[in-house]
Order: C-alpha cells, then structure tokens, then sequence
C-alpha cells in the first residue's frame, strides 16, 4: 500500500488546520469544533430516547481522536480506526486498529452499534465512498447508528477555509445530498440531517440556541447526517 496521506501530515496537524478566519470562529477554545459535535452526538440518541451507555462506538478515520476523547464516558467501549498509523499515536484510552487497506474495516461483522465518520469522506476518492459507506453497516448490529460529519460546500466560509488548508490539498467536498445518497444506496434510514457552524464561538455562547432553528437551512459550515441499519 502507498503511505498515507495522513503519515506526511500528523507530525504538523494540527498547525496545518491553522487558519485566521477558522481560529477567530472557534475563539479561545481549540476544541470548539469538537465538542459541538460531541453535543450533536448525545442530542441525537437523547432525542432517540436512547441511553448510550451499553453501546459499543467506533470512530472511522478517528485521527488523532479527540471525539473518542470527549465521548469516552458515553458508551460502553469506545474504538477508532484510521489508514494513518501516525495519526493514531496520539490517540488515548480508546481501542485502535490501523487499516492497512483503507476500503476495509479492521473489525468484525456486527461489532458496534454506532460509527461515526468526521471529515473523512472528502479524503475519500468519490468512487471509494459508496463501498466504504457499505464496508461501515457491515460492522454495525442491526438497528445501529452511522453518523457522516461534513465540511458544507455550500458554505462560502467552509469552502475558503478549505481551499487553503494544506491538508485539505487532494480534498473534493461532498454536498448533504451526496451523503444522503450514500446512506440511503447502503440500506441504511436517514434519521435526521443536521446543519450548524453558522456562528463563531464567541455569538454561538450568546444565541447558540438559535442554531436549532437554523439546523435545516442547508448553508451552516457543517452538517451531520444520522443513518440507521433498516
Ligand atoms: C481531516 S482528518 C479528520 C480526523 C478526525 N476524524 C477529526 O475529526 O479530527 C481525516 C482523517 O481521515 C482519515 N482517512 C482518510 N481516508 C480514510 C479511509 N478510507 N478510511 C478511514 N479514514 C480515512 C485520514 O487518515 C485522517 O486521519
């Protein structure tokens, strides 16, 4: 196999991911993008009626693992996989198995009962998608969760930030309706599609609950989309 994209970058990360206008957005906390996903995660399964604490969660493409970080005390066992061995070193206190072959999952069928994905599939070639997007429900238990977290393209901020990050070089965004055909050709219900990131931390501390309303207009900087194994 090639070495991956992510070995060459994740000495440099996260000063790659710096940008003036993504670091103004995410104010004094660095982990501000992080934790609004880790609060969309809990919002989702607390509105489910579903307690996740015997649920066994596995990040795809995990990096350095700062989600399995925030979620750890959520779920009964926390997992994450990644192509790049030298992503996962930094990764704490979670289960992590490198994928050699980064269309395959390097667990068995029906291991967990939720998976997530975050700013991933952009990494992904666009014909390698689908069948990782199959390669996902294989190892989720019946009625198990997938949960895609993508940069919006239709965000002209996402897409300015993007187009300058270094890492985001080979990077080609996927609009929520490309993600939504992926759910729904995997055999998996769309559950709910989320959009947030409309506002830096700063307001989002002030009217963040504004963003609920905003949750279906399709221009926030990001977007969440919840499958479920049918
Ligand atoms: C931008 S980083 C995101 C890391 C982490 N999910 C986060 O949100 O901080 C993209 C990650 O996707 C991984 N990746 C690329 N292709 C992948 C694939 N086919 N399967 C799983 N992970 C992949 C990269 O190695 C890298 O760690």
């Amino acid at each position: 196999m090639n070495q991956p994209e992510f070995d060459c970058l994740s000495a440099t990360y996260e000063e790659s991911l710096r940008d003036p206008i993504r670091d103004r957005f995410a104010g004094v906390s660095p982990e501000f993008f992080h934790l609004r996903k880790r609060d969309l995660i809990r919002q989702y399964f607390r509105r489910e009626g579903i307690d996740t604490h015997k649920l066994n969660y596995l990040d795809l493409g995990c990096g350095k693992g700062e989600l399995l970080s925030l979620l750890r005390d959520d779920f009964a066992s926390v997992s994450g996989c990644d192509p790049s061995s030298g992503m996962l070193e930094s990764v704490n206190g979670a289960v992590v198995r490198t994928q050699d072959d980064p269309a395959g999952i390097p667990f068995h069928d029906a291991a967990f009962d939720f998976v997530t994905a975050v700013c991933v599939y952009h990494h992904v070639p666009p014909d390698a998608r689908l069948a990782l997007t199959k390669e996902v429900r294989r190892v989720l238990k019946p009625g198990g969760v997938f949960c895609i977290i993508e940069h919006n393209p239709l965000n002209p901020v996402t897409r300015l930030i993007v187009s300058r990050t270094p890492i985001d070089d080979n990077a080609i965004l996927l609009p929520a309706s490309e993600t939504r055909r992926l759910i729904h050709a995997a055999d998996f219900v769309l559950r709910r599609e989320v959009f947030f990131l409309y506002f830096p931390q700063n307001i989002y501390r002030l009217i963040g609950r504004l963003e609920a309303v905003l949750s279906r207009i399709p221009i926030g900087g990001q977007y969440a989309a919840f499958g479920r194994v049918s």
